[in-house]
């Protein structure tokens, strides 16, 4: 049986709920089990209660991303995991979609880690990856790894006309 500590959450989990986790959205749909508005602050869980979080296409829709964060660091048990994804600047939904409130670039999640003074807390780390839609764009497997390998290159060069669709964060507390 689940400890408090072993709850894994999938907020906004829109049409996506997630096998072995609390999924949770702003309206109730077929495989919510938690109505919450994640502008609504604390979110409801105790300090250190969540072991894992998935966050997908959400962080963009908050009023406050930064106070997102922090709650997410509130509610996660020391060691506790979350993979968070965003758009990335270059996909140009990111900015089509009038209801996005921030915009994510590779190094954005490094601030919530290891650019000490900006925020109240701190993540112990991270990995980012940048995700590109694939499709028929086969020459994508290619950019992706040059982005991947080299994301100040991709991200300050031409190169970045071939939009990365998403950045991805494995964070741990
Ligand atoms: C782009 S969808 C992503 C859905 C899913 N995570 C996925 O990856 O397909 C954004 C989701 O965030 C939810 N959302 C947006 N603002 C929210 C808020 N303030 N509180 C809770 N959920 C919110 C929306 O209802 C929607 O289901």
């Amino acid at each position: 049986m689940d400890t408090d500590n072993q709850i894994r959450l999938n907020l906004g989990c829109g049409a996506r709920p997630m096998e072995g986790h609390v999924n949770v959205d702003l309206r109730e749909m077929p495989g919510i089990d938690v109505t919450h508005d994640l502008n609504e602050y604390p979110w409801p869980w105790s300090d250190e209660s969540i072991s894992h979080i998935e966050m997908h296409q959400v962080l963009e829709h908050l009023n406050d991303h930064n106070r997102a964060m922090a709650e997410i660091h509130r509610i996660l048990s020391a060691g506790g995991t979350a993979e968070i994804s965003v758009p990335h600047f270059t996909w140009q939904y990111a900015f089509h979609d009038p209801t996005h409130q921030s915009f994510w670039g590779y190094q954005t999640f490094f601030y919530y880690v290891n650019r000490g003074g900006y925020f109240g807390f701190q993540f112990s780390q991270v990995k980012v990856r940048l995700e590109f839609g694939k499709g028929r764009a086969l020459y994508n497997y290619l950019v992706e790894w040059i982005a991947n390998r080299w994301p100040y290159l991709y991200e300050s060069s031409p190169l970045r006309i071939f939009p990365a669709m998403k950045v991805y964060g494995s964070f741990v507390k």
